[in-house]
């Protein structure tokens, strides 16, 4: 109890501290913009640039929407909500994410087979099934990683590593993200396509989140009913689908500005596109978590394609019952299966 107690004391503190430290502009940036703005105004004038600050439209020889206006007044509004407000919350949601499966992991403790394995082997997921999956995890995990560069390695990483090398790890992070973005479109496609009728919501899965999919408290073990996927794994699937596409749609928007896209359809892309990659994040954060140390079993099945008779029994056992005449013996020498016949 005391443990919980100064774990959520530093979790706090913690997350206090990011907070912090976005939220107020660093003394470089202070004297950049200071010496920027003198600069204009030698050069240009006060009331020119005074026009200019107002979002005053001019003439010039492009023919882009909004060509006329060099400042954008209400893209400050835009700028205040991205660095101020969307990038240390996003932060604090990433962070906080990690932590609470970092706590899960030590207070509840990863979710143990109750029964001894049989070795006799389900197929679970195809040769398809996984390379669908992997290459999506690779693709989601190297975009979340290049995107959370762009927006804050400038606060993690510029400051310590030199210039040069900064310029080529950014226009890198950069480069990947606009690149790979659309290829993230196309599997997401494929996923709706393999796995939507089996990720549709049953009764079964109002019993499975009301048991709290037997992970945690006095349900711990209980083993709720599930087929092929459980109640959580179909939430997962639809918050892919769903965030995926926004995130995915809003990307392509910003990838691609030849659709007379004005200044506010960016900014509004880019702030959705911000707020739909970070729900993914974090609800992925719990997904890994699951994956690789939440559930004794789970990871084999998505790595060697079968898993063992009593996790399906006792993960998914209407799956086990409509495919239990599919298991298969296991090669144990000196063992019969089930067909009687001597594996030696
Ligand atoms: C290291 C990273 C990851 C690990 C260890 C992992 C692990 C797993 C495992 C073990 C399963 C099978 C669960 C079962 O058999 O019931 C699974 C299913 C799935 N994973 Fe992952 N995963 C990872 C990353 C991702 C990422 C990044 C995505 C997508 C952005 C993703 C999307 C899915 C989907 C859609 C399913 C199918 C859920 C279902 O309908 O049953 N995974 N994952």
């Amino acid at each position: 109890m005391q443990f919980a107690k100064q774990s959520t004391v530093t979790l706090l503190v913690m997350l206090a501290s990011i907070l912090m430290m976005f939220s107020m502009p660093t003394y470089a940036e202070q004297k950049h913009n200071d010496t920027a703005q003198k600069e204009m105004v030698q050069l240009a004038g006060a009331d020119y640039w005074r026009e200019v600050k107002g979002g005053v439209e001019g003439t010039t020889t492009s023919a882009s929407p909004e060509h006329g206006v060099l400042i954008s007044v209400p893209g400050q509004t835009w700028f205040i909500l991205k660095e101020k407000w969307m990038s240390p919350a996003a932060a604090v949601a990433i962070f906080g994410s990690i932590m609470m499966v970092v706590l899960a992991y030590f207070l509840v403790g990863p979710l143990m087979l109750s029964k001894p394995r049989t070795g006799r082997k389900l197929t679970r997921w195809s040769r398809m099934d996984r390379a669908l999956h992997w290459t999506m995890a690779f693709t989601f995990l190297t975009l979340a990683f290049s995107g959370l560069m762009l927006v804050y390695g400038k606060h993690f990483l510029k400051p310590y590593i030199p210039t040069d090398i900064w310029g080529l790890v950014i226009y890198t992070a950069k480069q990947y993200h606009n690149y790979i973005g659309p290829i993230f479109y196309i599997l997401l496609i494929f996923i709706l396509l393999k796995w939507w009728r089996k990720s549709l919501f049953t009764k079964t899965d109002v019993q499975w989140f009301m048991k709290l999919g037997g992970m945690v408290g006095k349900h711990k073990g209980s083993h709720p009913s599930a087929g092929f996927s459980n109640g959580g794994e179909k939430a997962i699937y639809w918050l892919l689908i769903v965030f995926g596409a926004v995130a995915a749609t809003s990307g392509v928007i910003l990838d691609f500005p030849i659709f007379d896209q004005t200044r506010r359809d960016m900014e509004i892309a880019n702030l959705v596109h911000m707020i739909s990659a970070l729900i993914l994040i974090c609800g992925f954060v719990f997904h890994i978590y699951i994956g690789l140390v939440g559930m004794e079993g789970a990871l084999e099945g998505m790595v060697t394609g079968k898993v063992d008779e009593t996790w399906a029994k006792e993960h998914h056992d209407q799956w086990y019952e409509e495919v239990k005449d599919q298991l298969e013996e296991a090669p144990v020498k000196g063992r019969s299966n089930k067909d009687g016949v001597s594996n030696e």
